[in-house]
């Protein structure tokens, strides 16, 4: 039994001013008319003996989701609610847990909110190989080829072939090395991407994380115990949880476990991180433009227009990035949009 587990807590930082802590951005709809949280929740429709879908998110986006969620026509299997962020670790062993607890044989494919994968076909094949091996007792990650030295992924390098399955045992799982290193990696072409989402056997993960951070494992288990539930929701109980170390999935168990496998990913894949990465994804005009809402351009190429509240009137911009909301405005030089996240740090910081 498939259970597609969906985990939205990332502020999504680099995609200031869209996408602020009320309204991050798996909630956002960036393309056509549904949010990439929506896109998520129904990527999995194609595969056989797939459950009803469970959400991890913050309290505070409790409704943002049940609400995305019911205009889709779907049910969730439950929204589980952090009173705060812990990182991806503990948000996947509440899930864990509660789906153990209900089916010995539940197997978590384990998705980001905010990934954009186009092809779904290919992409609940890549699941279906993925859940071979977990049933197996791998913890399967699905690998994207690294052609560039992103410092924002983590790196896998494939061991041995599992069966002629055409997936792979892992030798080294890195997550987010140093420029240097990730270009090293990219050189000696034998590594991909993590591309973050993951297949596994519930009951497996928590062992894993039982061995490799037992704190982790015990906080949740008692958020779980006195956590209470109303209707979808089910909250971790607030002062169980805070106790519980902050970490994600890729430092505190994937680099360290030795069942983890790789399932190459052909499709296209983009984890839209940033608004370039946004420019990319997107369809763009005979100029090579992205534009949105009430935009007007001469001479304009290669720019990424978002109006929100009002017009925005482009002349002669090249490569350009500008987002437009009803209290800010974002203008930068598209090869710079990973910069963004430091003009959040600024606001943050004269808060
Ligand atoms: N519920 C919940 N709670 N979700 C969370 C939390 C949390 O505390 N923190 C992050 N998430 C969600 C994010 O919203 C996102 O959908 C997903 O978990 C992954 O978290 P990110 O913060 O986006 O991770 P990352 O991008 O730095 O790194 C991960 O993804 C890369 C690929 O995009 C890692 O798995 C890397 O190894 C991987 O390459
Ligand atoms: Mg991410």
């Amino acid at each position: 039994h498939y259970y597609p587990v969906i985990l939205s807590g990332g502020a999504g930082s680099r995609l200031w001013p869209a996408s602020r802590e009320f309204y991050p951005k798996p909630m956002l709809p960036m393309f056509g008319k549904h949010t990439l949280l929506q896109d998520t929740t129904t990527r999995l429709d194609g595969v056989d003996s797939v459950q009803s879908p469970l959400f991890v998110c913050n309290e505070e986006h409790r409704f943002l989701v049940a609400e995305q969620v019911r205009a889709l026509d779907k049910e969730a299997e439950a929204i589980m609610l952090e009173p705060e962020g812990r990182n991806t670790a503990p948000a996947l062993t509440l899930a864990a847990l509660h789906l153990a607890g209900k089916d010995p044989d539940a197997v978590m494919v384990v998705m980001p909110a905010d990934h954009v994968i186009p092809d779904r076909a290919s992409f609940t094949e890549t699941v279906e190989r993925g859940g071979e091996l977990a049933q197996k007792g791998y913890l399967v990650t699905f690998g994207v080829v690294a052609d560039k030295p992103e410092t924002g992924y983590g790196y896998i390098n494939r061991g041995k072939e599992i069966e002629d399955s055409g997936s792979f045992t892992v030798d080294r799982f890195v997550e987010k090395p140093d420029a240097t290193t990730a270009q090293g990696y990219v050189d000696s072409g034998d590594y991909y991407w993590n591309s973050g989402i993951f297949v596994m056997r519930a009951d497996r993960w928590l062992e894993e994380i039982g061995k490799y951070q037992p704190d982790i494992l015990a906080a949740c288990r008692v958020a779980m115990e006195h956590g209470k539930s109303d209707a979808d929701f089910l909250r971790a109980d607030k002062s169980a949880f805070l106790e519980s170390p902050s970490d994600s999935i890729d430092y505190a168990v994937m680099e360290k476990t030795d069942r983890a496998a790789v399932v190459p990913m052909e499709t296209h894949w983009s984890d839209v991180g940033s608004w370039s990465s946004i420019w990319e994804v997107s369809e763009r005009d005979e100029d090579g433009n992205v534009a949105r809402g009430d935009v007007l351009t001469h001479d304009t190429k290669n720019s990424l227009l978002m109006a929100d509240q009002r017009c925005i009137a482009a002349v002669g911009l090249d490569n350009m990035i500008v987002v437009e909301t009803a209290d800010a405005v974002l203008v930068a030089d598209k090869r710079n949009s990973q910069d963004v996240k430091s003009i959040v740090s600024q606001l943050k910081a004269s808060d």
